[in-house]
């Protein structure tokens, strides 16, 4: 079944459960641990994560394959996941890292934690697959500290106007159906500055860097700040 919000009347807040997708996460977990190597997906998570420290949280950390690339000055992650057997895979994952790993169930638009308390956040091929874009970055600031920041690798829409027109179509259509709740032409650098952060540098890559530009090639990897009050 696809993605299917089940929305507490009273709070808002979106149950975990509602991000229940067992086929897509079996493949996703086989898939993405291939493109570490293959693709280079390992290089950009090191380059996502390096020089983070103090207390991070992870959005959408889907089987924990960033987790082994934490710096030692990081001293804690939360990594919230909603998918259950995704989530299992990132427990697993968090025995085997050094950086204390601690995985939560929930869902990034109602995020199960204080206010404030985070120095980073990580948001990592997730804002595509965020049920409400908006409201996930806006619960991101909240729980950020003033001047806290985000580390951000996302996919989203590029490559012209056949692509563009591509990626719209599918968006419509199959592609979310078929890729656990995935969009290939949304918008993470503009979202991220209308949810208000400060956006620091960042680059647009292709994955993979060669070969056939697909409609998830149109990538962005870097780094927000949540501005100081
Ligand atoms: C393409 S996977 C990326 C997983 C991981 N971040 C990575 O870098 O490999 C997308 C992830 O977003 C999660 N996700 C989907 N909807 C979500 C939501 N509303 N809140 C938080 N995570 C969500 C999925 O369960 C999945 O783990």
């Amino acid at each position: 079944m696809p993605f299917n919000p089940i929305r507490s009347a009273r709070t808002g807040a979106v149950a975990p459960e509602a991000v229940h997708h067992p086929v897509f996460a079996r493949y996703y977990a086989r898939v993405s641990a291939g493109a570490e190597t293959r693709m280079g997906m390992g290089r950009v998570r090191e380059r996502l994560l390096t020089g983070l420290s103090g207390r991070v949280i992870e959005i959408g950390a889907g089987n924990g394959l960033n987790f082994a690339h934490y710096p030692g000055t990081v001293s804690e992650v939360v990594a919230i996941e909603p998918e259950r057997l995704l989530r299992q895979l990132a427990v697993e994952a968090a025995l085997r890292c050094e950086v204390p790993v601690d995985v939560v169930p929930g869902a990034a638009e109602a995020l199960p934690v204080k206010s404030e308390a985070y120095d980073a956040a990580v948001l990592s091929l997730v804002l595509c697959s965020v049920r409400d874009v908006r409201r996930a970055l806006a619960e991101v600031r909240r729980v950020l500290r003033p001047g806290g920041t985000v580390r951000f690798f996302e996919h989203g829409r590029g490559g012209g106007r056949l692509m563009g027109s591509v990626q719209r179509g599918l968006d419509a259509t199959v592609w979310p159906r078929l890729c656990g709740g995935c969009h290939v032409a949304r918008d993470p650098i503009g979202a991220l500055r209308e949810a208000g952060f400060a956006l620091g540098p960042y680059r647009r890559l292709l994955m993979p860097e060669r070969g056939p530009r697909l409609p998830t090639s149109y990538c962005v990897l870097g780094t927000a700040h949540r501005p100081l009050d």
